[in-house]
């Protein structure tokens, strides 16, 4: 099964030649899904917004579309504050619980961006524990082997090395939820730099997929999208970053798999997560999500 995830194209800043090679990647070949993580607007416009739907149209299905914390009206505050994603459900659709289920694979999107909270910084997320838990239980209802997939715009857990935090309320207890249902995968934006990591909890077999940004906010890589290649016994990630003239392998991780299905040949399993490529992006300074 091959998945793209493309996230935080942020139109209004969206890096159109970086933004065009991924649209090109996606569309020539496409993937058994596409996962788009958020962030497709800067502040929430309505000209933004129509940008993003007519970029979305363009992808090939299966999509499924899950909002960040831009995607609200980052300026009408009172609309910000009471009807964060009537702007979202107008241009794009639900903001939450979209699903797609095919035989091998399963995915859920949870929305963890709200337009106001009480806290200072609107942008960080939140989780709720009863979406979180559903989407896992509908998620599990399929058999062991087959891909299970969550997306959602920020971080669960803070990720050592990205440059902004997600600060999820919940976001803890969230992951240790999916990783203790036997969650393969969960894709996530917001940091604008791409990582693969393993979830500390569960089997540590649960791993938390960061992708880039198609904007020009980058922050210490080039723009991007990731690849996964997902084998019976290999989670494969690829970071492609668009370098000004072309896509190239900015990152690759090979993570083991669990539940390689009985009585079938699978590749062999991965015994330890390995980082196969890693090249050095620009350094950039962190800026606001
Ligand atoms: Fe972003």
């Amino acid at each position: 099964m091959r998945v793209v995830q493309l996230s935080d194209i942020h139109f209004g800043g969206e890096d159109a030649a970086a933004l065009d090679a991924a649209t090109t990647y996606v569309t020539a070949d496409p993937p058994d899904l596409v996962m788009v993580t958020g962030d497709l607007t800067l502040n929430g416009t309505p000209r933004e917004f129509r940008s993003a739907e007519l970029w979305l149209a363009r992808l090939p299905n299966p999509l499924l579309v899950t909002p960040g914390n831009h995607d609200t009206p980052y300026w009408n505050l009172p609309l910000r504050a009471l009807q964060p994603f009537k702007r979202y459900r107008r241009f794009i659709g639900q903001p939450s619980a979209s699903r797609y289920d095919v035989a091998g694979l399963h995915a859920r999107t949870i929305n963890t961006s709200r337009g106001a909270q009480p806290r200072f910084d609107w942008s960080k997320g939140a989780v709720s524990l009863k979406l979180a838990s559903a989407a896992a239980e509908a998620i599990t209802a399929f058999p062991a082997d087959e891909i299970r997939i969550i997306g959602c715009h920020h971080p669960l857990m803070e990720i050592t090395g990205t440059p902004v935090t997600g600060g999820v309320h919940r976001g803890q207890t969230a992951a240790k939820l999916f990783c203790d249902r036997g969650i393969d995968i969960i894709l996530t934006g917001h940091v604008h730099t791409p990582f693969a990591v393993a979830l500390p909890f569960g089997d540590g077999q649960t791993y938390a997929v960061g992708a880039g940004t198609l904007s020009v906010r980058t922050r210490g890589a080039p723009p991007g999208f990731n690849v996964l290649e997902i084998s019976p016994g290999c989670v494969e990630v690829t970071a492609l970053g668009w370098i000004g003239a072309a896509l190239e392998i900015h990152r690759v991780w090979r993570l083991p798999r669990r539940s390689a299905p009985e009585g079938a040949a699978p590749e062999p399993k991965l015994s330890r997560a390995e980082v196969v490529v890693q090249n050095e992006g620009p350094s950039a300074a962190a800026g606001p999500s």
